[in-house]
């Protein structure tokens, strides 16, 4: 038979650090439920990815000294090595520097502007000159620049729009009539239509000039195409929707669920059904927006050093015992404080405790009393069936509480009956059963059902705990296909080998731990402090630079950088709809025209220019000005209200260097 698709995706995550613990949650509970529907019979589809274009991360490429590929190809690379310590199962992993995934984006911000629903217009924001960065009025710092504390100015760019407010309507409708389980949990609805859609969504910038770390808009160089568009369609660029890279979009695609941080639950909630809508493709069916691990000091932080890393984690006490910490202590729609006490607690209560005393002790007894094998005269007595009863409902509430990635309760599930059956032991106590031939077929019953306890409740705990249950099933001596989903259920006539191994979790002493991992976090604390005060040296070095820069004490090798020429205006028309502007072009002496446009045209008309020469500066960025390019700037004397341009002695060569 066929299998039914199950698509499931984690955010890409932004590869500007190494992750932390934060993002090995979200990632772990997608693999968790990506497991589970695999066990279920489901023909999975598991996305993961890194979303690496974009000014912070070519920042700190420049801050490091690498190109921007290369430093994401380093952090990347450690994003693929944690994967793989916490098992992570996913089926795919896309960067948006694939080429396959730039293709595809190019073909969609295309097809969205053929339609009409990306349109150009432009971005008006808070301009700093010297860091040539644009700020929204919220990022100021007292109304200056947040990186350098200097006034800013009132300054447009050209920019590409998204219709998004064109939407609205739509948005309501599908959340409200056609899907209305695709927000959860359903609280972030509300939140999404109170806090955005009913103030009333304003069309979103999808492009920028500034900044070149990006994919580029391909009927419009200098333009990159901004995050959103870009992040976003890794959902379906991943199927190979726009590119031949892969070919399972109509498999796949809408997807079952994107979980997402509670953060970024809008951009998945408004502006990701919008561009389908917009594209007219499906929309994914269930969207979860889950809550934050949080430190008792707040939010984790790098330059704090409150980071938990999920390596030191992981190789302390075992992957297992923190994917399963992470789902069974927090909620998953709600947030959570992590502290290593509740690790620690958690892990030796319910996994040495529970879980591995249950095991250790049954295992323990069915080799003292029978060797490997359960004899099979065996005497069931009316006690054995609150426990099998109690297994049946297990499963059902188990797979219930799954399907609605409630993950904390489905595992407390599982617990409950490891829980009766350690009460179980201690009822039927197998000890004094075990000193009276004449019980040994109670005996048999007894840890028969022990047994089955303990392999259904290992089965329900694999997509959690993987490689440990492999151990449990090991231990068992249960063959494969008695180990799977349908089977767990009691009386599978399951046959065992038995064979005590190792145990799976041990205890672990709390005061020696925390006292351990707190002179680890000093440590860490002291070393990030450090780190911050280099760093703050160096960006005080770097500001004395500006600073000498702006007052003027410039190096004669920073005057030679600049290429000042002599330059002939052979032509010069007004440009269109600009009442500033002339396009002027320009014999440089190299033999190809120069085009330059400049700001001149309130004090020159064209005829008092033509066959002029003047000084340009010939080695300037070039700019687009009202849609056309100019190469270079012509020198003028600026008066306040007026400008003067500094016309040259016309025996001077056109091509002769000014110094
Ligand atoms: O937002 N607690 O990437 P990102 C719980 N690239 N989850 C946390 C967390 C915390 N303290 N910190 C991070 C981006 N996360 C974009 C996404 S998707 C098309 C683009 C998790 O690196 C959580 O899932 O900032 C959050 O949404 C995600 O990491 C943000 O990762």
């Amino acid at each position: 038979m066929k299998k039914k698709p199950f698509y499931i995706t984690t955010p890409i995550y932004y590869p500007s650090d190494k992750l932390h613990i934060g993002h090995s949650y979200c990632t772990v509970a997608t693999d968790v439920m990506a497991r589970y529907k695999r066990m279920c019979g489901f023909d999975v589809m598991f996305l993961t990815g890194t979303d690496e274009h974009g000014q912070k991360i070519e920042e700190k490429a420049a801050a490091a000294g690498v190109t921007p590929q290369q430093y994401v190809d380093n952090i990347v690379s450690g994003i693929h090595d944690l994967w793989k310590l916490m098992n992570i199962s996913n089926d795919r992993f896309i960067r948006t520097t694939d080429d396959y995934h730039v293709e595809s984006v190019q073909k969609i911000f295309k097809e969205l502007y053929d339609r009409g629903d990306i349109y150009k217009g432009s971005y008006k924001g808070k301009y700093c000159t010297p860091c040539e960065s644009f700020w929204t009025e919220s990022q100021l710092v007292d109304g200056k620049c947040p990186d350098c504390g200097r006034e800013v100015k009132d300054a447009e760019e050209e920019a590409y729009f998204f219709r998004l407010s064109k939407y609205a309507d739509r948005l309501m409708k599908f959340y409200y009539e056609d899907n209305p389980t695709f927000i959860e949990p359903v609280s972030r609805l509300n939140e999404m239509v109170n806090n955005f859609i009913k103030p009333g969504l304003e069309d979103l910038c999808v492009s920028r000039t500034s900044f070149s770390w990006g994919i580029p808009v391909t009927f419009d160089p200098g333009h990159i195409v901004y995050v959103w568009v870009d992040a976003l369609s890794n959902y379906i660029t991943a199927l190979g929707y726009g590119n031949d890279k892969y070919h399972d979009y109509d498999k796949y695609w809408p997807a079952d669920v994107h979980f997402v941080g509670k953060e970024i639950t809008r951009f998945h909630t408004i502006i990701w059904p919008a561009m389908l809508m917009a594209l007219d493709l499906p929309l994914p069916k269930k969207v979860f927006g889950h809550g934050w691990l949080l430190l008792e000091g707040g939010k984790m932080s790098k330059s704090k050093g409150n980071v938990v890393d999920p390596v030191v984690l992981c190789e302390r006490y075992g992957v297992d015992a923190i994917r399963y910490f992470l789902l069974r202590e927090f909620p998953f729609g709600s947030d959570g404080i992590f502290s290593n006490e509740a690790l620690i607690n958690r892990i030796n209560a319910d996994l040495a405790n529970d879980l591995g005393n249950l095991v250790s002790r049954t295992l323990t007894m069915c080799e003292k009393y029978f060797g490997h094998n359960v004899p099979q005269d065996r005497r069931f007595e009316p006690l054995d069936e609150e426990l099998t009863e109690m297994l049946d409902l297990v499963k059902k509430n188990y797979a219930a509480l799954m399907e609605t990635f409630t993950f904390q309760s489905a595992l407390a599930e599982v617990f409950k009956v490891i829980a009766r059956a350690n009460k179980y032991i201690d009822e039927t106590a197998p000890w004094v059963l075990g000193k009276d031939e004449a019980q040994y077929d109670r005996l048999a019953a007894v840890i028969y059902n022990l047994l089955e306890v303990i392999r259904i409740a290992a089965t329900l705990l694999t997509p959690f705990m993987p490689d440990s249950c492999a151990k449990i099933f090991e231990q068992l001596g249960c063959q494969p296909d008695e180990c799977t989903y349908e089977k767990a259920i009691y009386f599978a006539n399951t046959d065992y080998y038995v064979q005590k191994g190792a145990n799976l979790f041990p205890r672990i002493d709390l005061k020696k731990e925390l006292e351990l991992l707190e002179a680890k976090n000093a440590e860490k604390q002291k070393a990030a402090e450090q780190a911050k005060k280099k760093e703050e040296k160096k960006s005080e070095k770097k500001e004395e630079k500006k600073e000498e820069k702006i007052e003027g004490i410039i190096s004669i090798d920073d005057f030679m950088n600049v290429q000042l020429v002599v330059a002939k205006i052979t032509d010069c028309v007004p440009v269109p709809k600009a009442d500033k502007l002339l396009q002027l072009t320009l014999d440089d002496g190299s033999g190809t025209p120069r085009q330059v446009v400049s700001g001149i045209h309130s004090w020159y008309e064209p005829e008092d220019l033509i066959g002029k020469k003047v000084a340009v500066v010939a080695n300037l960025k070039p700019a687009k000005l009202r849609g056309i390019m100019s190469y270079g700037m012509i020198l003028a004397a600026d008066m306040g209200e007026a400008a003067k341009v500094l016309f040259i002695d016309d025996a001077v060569p056109c091509g002769a260097r000014i110094r």
